[in-house]
């Protein structure tokens, strides 16, 4: 028979509040939040004030608590909290990609070593149940590819400036009144966020821990109607997509930027706020998973999800990671990409190796080919300091063999 569980929260935001809403809206699982911690103390409160602290030791010391549920909005915080509270034996339940990409192999030991169980289902993708989905059914499926749409509010400023005209501005803004975009939204539109989820889905999809600073992230904040009119002449639209994709020699390639999406894509229809995942294993296909990406209440129910499975004892094994044969990163990859640019000068930082096409007009220039990613990581402040854009053309990469190629000589010229 499953316990019931004793929990401390840490935040009572967004997030936090839609977790109190579930659990006390759930029929069929119970557990009591015993404290709630939060930060400001001249903020009015919808719970009894005995219930709230601004003593995060109130909980982590409290030996009655067996679960910490990590909420908050400050990621070097949430670190410091989620040691503490492993530490301490208690299990972790964290909605925090940031804090997670950012110190995934010490929260893997951390939890290992004190034997308890860190779940962070709403981390990715909301109410999506990607991550338990890949460990429990994809675990022993080799994958060839996950990619989607992993960020609501980008979603939703692509949406609106797409397929109603709205001005860039204008979006943004509908977002933010809408409460799916912050006040700062670079972390969403600059491709952080979910460049941040691509990471931990990396490591439970493919066994990879990846530092985010090796992985590139490239935004829409370039985005201007040229490239939309280009994008709509060929029926395509435009989505901002992770690709974490395995390539030969058990190589992944792992990054985040805006990708022209074809009508019979399963991401064409993933409008607003919605989020997509797109799951390509080996021998059963493609599978394709859509949902609410973030929220209250859709993100409140990934939350509660984690704590009735630790009711269960449940913990991520980790199989892909701990496997013999894990894949390698590699950003030596070849993708196919469309460039918007504004003068010849700009191609300087851009070295292709293959062009298809190249147009330039009086106010507008684009070049479309194939070009290495390592490439892209140079050039990406240019890029939006400049103000190009880029997409790709094809989600497919391949690996740059000329480089490969190159680097096995020097290994046996090495060797030799
Ligand atoms: N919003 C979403 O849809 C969504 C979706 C998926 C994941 N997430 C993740 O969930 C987490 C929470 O997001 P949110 O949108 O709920 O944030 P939020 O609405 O800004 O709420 C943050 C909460 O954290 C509290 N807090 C901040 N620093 C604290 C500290 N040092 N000690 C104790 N409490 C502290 C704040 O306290 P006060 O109330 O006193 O200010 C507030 O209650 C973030 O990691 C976010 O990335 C959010």
């Amino acid at each position: 028979m499953s316990k019931k569980l004793k929990i401390g929260l840490f935040g009572f935001g967004c997030v936090g509040q839609g977790l109190y809403h579930v659990l006390n809206n759930s029929t069929g699982f119970k557990a009591d939040i015993i404290k709630i911690a939060v930060k400001d103390k001249n903020k009015t409160r919808t719970v009894g004030s005995d219930l709230i602290t601004y003593d995060k030791w109130e909980i982590l010391n409290n030996p009655e608590i067996d679960v910490v549920v990590e909420l908050i909005d400050d990621a070097e915080e949430a670190f410091h909290i989620v040691s503490e509270a492993l530490r301490r034996g208690k299990h972790v339940v964290t909605a925090n990609k940031k804090l997670l990409a950012t110190h995934l192999e010490e929260l893997y030991c951390l939890q290992k070593e004190n034997n308890v169980s860190l779940l962070y289902e709403a981390s990715a993708c909301g109410s999506i149940p990607i991550i338990r989905s890949l460990e429990e059914y994809f675990d022993n499926e080799e994958l060839e590819k996950v990619s989607g749409i992993f960020n609501g509010t980008s979603n939703y400023i692509l949406s609106k400036t797409i397929n109603e005209k709205l001005s860039y501005g204008e979006a943004l803004k509908q977002a933010q009144e809408k409460g799916f975009a912050e006040t700062d939204p670079t972390n969403d539109v600059e491709g952080f966020d979910p460049k941040f989820k691509a990471i931990i889905i990396a490591l439970h999809a493919f066994g990879l821990i990846i530092k985010p600073e090796n992985v590139l992230n490239i935004g829409i904040t370039t985005l201007d109607e040229h490239d939309i009119r280009y994008a709509s002449e060929k029926g395509y639209k435009i989505k901002l997509t992770p690709v974490i994709q395995r390539l030969e020699g058990n190589q992944v390639s792992v990054f985040v930027a805006p990708r022209f999406i074809k009508e019979q894509d399963q991401l064409f229809n993933v409008e607003n706020e919605f989020n997509g995942v797109v799951v390509e294993g080996k021998f059963s296909g493609e599978q394709f998973l859509q949902g609410r990406g973030a929220g209250s209440l859709p993100t409140g129910a990934a939350v509660l999800s984690d704590i009735s499975a630790l009711s269960h004892g449940y913990r991520y094994e980790f199989k892909k990671y701990l496997q013999k044969n894990a894949p390698v990163f590699t950003n030596d990859v070849l993708v196919h990409l469309y460039i918007r640019y504004n003068r010849e000068e700009d191609l300087n930082h851009l070295f292709f190796d293959e062009v298809n096409e190249k147009y330039t007009g009086s106010t507008y220039h684009y070049i479309v080919g194939k070009i290495n990613l390592k490439k892209i990581i140079e050039a990406r402040e240019f890029i939006l300091t400049h103000n190009l854009f880029i997409a790709l053309v094809d989600e497919k990469v391949t690996l740059d063999r000329t480089v490969n190629n190159k680097e096995i000589v020097e290994e046996l010229q090495m060797v030799g």
